[in-house]
This record gives structure tokens, sequence and C-alpha cells, in this order.
């Protein structure tokens, strides 16, 4: 099931990555990514998990820095490649599961995921995987939202209503996480993932600490640190989203 709902979303979202890429948004991001991992000696190898259409390996490949992005969806990897071949970019994808790579332990300087986490099955298990593959002193920087925490948690319900009125006043359409009326499909992935009721992202940094990583940094809204203020309300993106960097520091 979770499967075939990104195969459906590959269209629509391979769109937006496209648009993304050549939009201002691009260089935003990459100067956040490039800020938090100027400590390291280039060049570097980076492992992109849950790459979807390739967004980061476009904007963070270049001589120096390899980029290899993997994803679980066929469909989403084609066009990936498609989008490495069109911008020329120092990048390779493959299909692979988040939780179960292909790679020798000590292979990467850099793990890095957006969006991805949320919908893994088992994350303690990928968590696991990522300290296997990663090098010692090698950096994982987590990107991911707490989509439907509303559903589980009165406080939470609160602030989203709010957040929810304050953007539709201002005329933005609001995407309406796991809501059974207006987004089903959302709402039957949403009932599948393990993550929708978990404390996010406090329950990642007692995980990754508890599996061979030191917390460098948690942002609890990271949008507002990488864009001017308001921008992710204007954009509709109304649930937190989240920015986690750590260290590996031992292996397990
Ligand atoms: C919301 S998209 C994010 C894509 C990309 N990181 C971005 O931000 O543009 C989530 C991606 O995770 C992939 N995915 C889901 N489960 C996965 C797994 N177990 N292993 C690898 N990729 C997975 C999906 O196929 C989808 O492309």
């Amino acid at each position: 099931m979770i499967k075939d709902y990104w195969v459906n979303a590959t269209e629509n979202f391979s769109k937006n990555t496209e648009k993304q890429f050549n939009s201002h948004e691009a260089i935003k991001w990459a100067d956040f990514i490039l800020n938090e991992i100027k400590e390291l000696e280039e060049p570097i190898e980076i492992l992109d998990i849950g790459t979807g259409a390739g967004f980061f390996p476009l904007i963070l490949s270049s001589e120096t820095r390899h980029v290899i992005g993997i994803d679980l969806t066929e469909t989403m990897i084609e066009e990936a490649s498609n989008k490495i071949k069109k911008y020329k970019v120092n990048s390779d994808v493959l299909v692979m599961d988040a939780q179960d790579t292909s790679f020798k332990d000590n292979s990467f300087d850099i793990i890095i995921c957006r969006n991805l986490v949320w919908t893994l099955p088992d994350p303690i298990k990928a968590y696991k995987e990522w300290n296997r593959i990663l090098k010692k002193d090698g950096l994982l920087l987590i990107f991911d939202g707490s989509w439907y925490i509303h559903h589980y948690d009165e406080e939470h319900k609160k602030i989203f209503n709010k957040k929810r009125k304050e953007m539709e006043n201002l005329g933005v359409e609001v995407y309406l996480y796991g809501d059974k009326e207006t987004r089903p499909d959302d709402y039957n992935l949403m009932l599948e993932t393990y993550l929708k009721d978990k404390y996010r992202p406090e329950w990642d940094v007692k995980n990754l600490t508890e599996l061979g990583f030191d917390i460098e940094k948690v942002l609890e809204e990271y949008m507002d640190v990488m864009f001017e203020k308001d921008y992710r309300a204007k954009q509709g993106m109304i649930a937190p989203l989240f920015f986690i960097k750590a260290k590996k520091i031992k292996a397990l």
C-alpha cells in the first residue's frame, strides 16, 4: 500500500521537483545544507535516502561531492535518473530500501533525507542501518514533518486549527494532512504509518542518541530559518517541519 501511494504520486511529485529545482528555493536549500556540512573536507560521498525525483542530487552534486540517491519506488528513480541526465550532475540513483541497503559498512560521509522517515514502517531499523553505512564522524541530516500529530493530541489539534484559520484568512489553501473527508488516500496512509502518533523530533532525538549518534542541532521550524518569516504559512504548509543534525560517534 505505501509503495502504491508513491507510484501514484510520482508524476505530480516529479513536476514539483523540477519546479522547485528551477526556483529560488533550490538556492536556499543548497545554502542551508552546505553551511551545515562545511566542516567536512571534500571530496565527499553523500547518500540521499528516499530521493524521490532527485531534488538533493540535483542541488548538492559537484565535482567534489558525489551524491547517490536511493528510493524504494522504481518510477521515482526513473524520474530522478532522467533529471540527472538532463542537468548532467555528478550523481547516481538506485532502487533500494532505506531500511535494508546493500552498501558496505562506513561508506558515506553524509546521509541526508527529506520527508522520508515519517513513512517508514520501522524507523529504528533504518537508523541502525544508517549508523552502519555512515563513516565515523559522518553526518546525518534529517528534514521531516509532524504531519499527523494533530489527529492524536488535543494540544496539537488546537495549534493546527489556529494556524489553519490564520492561513485561510490570508487566502491560502491549506493541505489538511490525514483528513478523512478531503484526503482519503492520505488518511489511509496515515493509519499505516508507525510514526503517526509519535512526538517528533523528540522521538528521533531519543532513539538516535541510543543508536550511536550525537545530536548536534535540532530546529523545530527549519523553514523559518531557510526562508523569510511566514513563507511556510504562505505556501499552506501547516505541519511543523523540523531538522535534525546528528553525528555518528560510535558503531553499534
Ligand atoms: C515525500 S517523498 C520525498 C522525496 C524527496 N526526498 C524530496 O524531498 O523531494 C518520499 C519518498 O520516499 C520514498 N520511500 C518510501 N519508503 C521508502 C523506503 N522504505 N526506502 C526508500 N525510499 C522510500 C518514496 O518512494 C518517495 O519517493
